[in-house]
């Protein structure tokens, strides 16, 4: 097999997502033939630096032995079961350990197969609650400007990227828009967390105003990725929880993509020191390997719920494969991981690599940005540095970067004119040193007229 046979009969029967297809005129698909560690290979022996992590969910490697076996074990014993009315090991002993891991207080697991499907179940419980408590005013949402939740109508309602969200609005339900706290907006001399903050205001008037008609606040916590990487103080989010506490509104921590260890902690929240009434988790979940997600909420939730059949208070959401056992197996091997590795701590050295990796960017002309949490780091490429305008999103210069990029084995994938580095924690310095180089080398291209 070539790499030309496998994209020319691809491109016969495939419609790949987020893509306008094309683009595959001059832009050729990458056939991955196979991948071990950070490395993905193609048909011809070349290969690639996963610096995004196969879109933000690989958490320990491609082939990671430890998942393999942890798969090769569970499927010799039951490859899934219907969820409602049974129950089995790995869903109990994965229940039981993320109510270890999350914040205290959150004691419920309810699962789902994706991101998007834990934003919807959330959305629906929260809603739920309120009219269980006999609120049912309670309907609206607040989300922040420039947040992304996913793809499907309730998720992508609750975004605010015009790129994915406009075309579908005509469907898509209303919701409240609180100006996001997004630390590249502050004014000269402004501390994130000052600006934090001063954009909080917005919010708590809005809660102040409408409390009584908004049944949750959804947030990405620290980091708005699909909005650009776009990182802010965790001040905003302990204001956040103090003022849902103050007004009857629950809050939704959507740690779908910051969760299990993007950040630097376990999971974002705990840099706001908060237990949000929903965590949502999914990608690095199962560390990349398998479809699963899970919303993680309190026992005052829970027991909304809980009562007679009769009084149809019961959450009669599902999905086929809700709780599948081998994606628990992954997720509970993937657990294992960051308890026996000491994962966390470990992944510090590495952010201080990266951070030193793209120093001498900061000086570039056409570098607007170098921010960073944890094991997430982005580079905004802007035209003029001194008054941060943007380069033209026609341009697509981030195209020119990760086209780059591939001549030099490494696959980036800029989101506009942003790139990022969000790589698997196997990653070690010297391939750290590389993708920074090759990201230097492709901003150098990519700004040139
Ligand atoms: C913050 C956030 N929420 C939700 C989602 C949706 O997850 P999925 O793509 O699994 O539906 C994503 C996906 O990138 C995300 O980044």
């Amino acid at each position: 097999m070539r790499n030309a046979d496998l994209i020319a009969r691809d491109l016969k029967s495939v419609w790949h997502p987020c893509t306008q297809m094309k683009d595959h005129e001059s832009l050729p698909l990458i056939p991955i033939k196979q991948a071990r560690g950070v490395w993905l290979e193609d048909f011809e022996n070349n290969r690639y630096i996963d610096a995004i992590s196969s879109w933000w969910v690989n958490l320990f490697g491609h082939a990671n032995p430890r998942i393999n076996g942890a798969i090769r074990d569970q499927i010799e014993k039951l490859e899934h079961v219907i969820l409602a009315g049974c129950t089995h090991e790995p869903v109990v002993n994965l229940s039981e350990r993320l109510v270890e891991v999350t914040p205290e207080g959150l004691n419920k697991c309810f699962y789902a197969d994706n991101g998007s499907s834990a934003i919807e179940a959330a959305l629906k419980m929260s809603y739920h609650y309120w009219k269980n408590h006999g609120k049912p005013s309670k309907k609206n949402f607040v989300n922040l400007s420039n947040s992304y939740h996913g793809e499907t109508l309730g998720a992508l309602a609750l975004g605010d990227v015009a790129l994915y969200k406009d075309t579908y609005q005509p469907l898509l339900m209303e919701v409240l828009t609180a100006p996001s706290p997004d630390a590249y907006n502050k004014e000269a001399g402004e501390t994130d967390e000052a600006y934090a903050l001063r954009q909080f205001e917005a919010m708590d008037r809005l809660l102040a105003e409408k409390h009584d008609e908004i049944c949750a606040v959804v947030v990405e916590p620290l980091i708005q990725c699909a909005g650009g990487m776009r990182m802010h103080h965790p001040i905003y989010h302990t204001r956040l929880r103090e003022a849902c506490d103050r007004y009857g509104v629950h809050l939704i921590a959507d740690e779908i993509a910051v969760g299990f260890g993007r950040t630097g902690t376990m999971f974002a929240c705990e840099q706001s020191g908060i237990t949000p009434d929903f965590m949502c988790l999914s990608k690095g979940l199962t560390a990349g390997y398998l479809p699963l997600s899970a919303v993680v909420t309190t026992d005052d939730v829970y027991n909304a719920f809980y009562d007679d059949y009769e009084t149809l208070r019961a959450f009669l959401h599902s999905h086929s494969y809700t709780g599948n056992p081998i994606g628990c197996a992954v997720a509970l091997a993937t657990l294992d991981i960051f308890r026996d590795d000491d994962v966390i701590n470990a992944n510090r050295h590495l952010s201080r690599v990266m951070a030193d990796s793209v120093a001498h960017l900061a000086d570039h002309p056409n570098v607007g940005d170098i921010r960073q949490h944890g094991m997430t780091l982005a580079i905004e490429m802007v035209k003029d540095r001194k008054t941060k305008e943007a380069f033209p999103w026609q341009e697509r210069r981030g195209i020119r970067v990760y086209q780059h990029a591939l001549t030099r084995e490494s696959l980036l994938r800029p989101l506009g004119n942003v790139v990022y580095f969000m790589p698997p924690y196997v990653i070690n310095e010297e391939q750290i040193r590389h993708l920074a180089q090759v990201a230097s080398e492709g901003i150098d291209i990519a700004v040139k007229d």
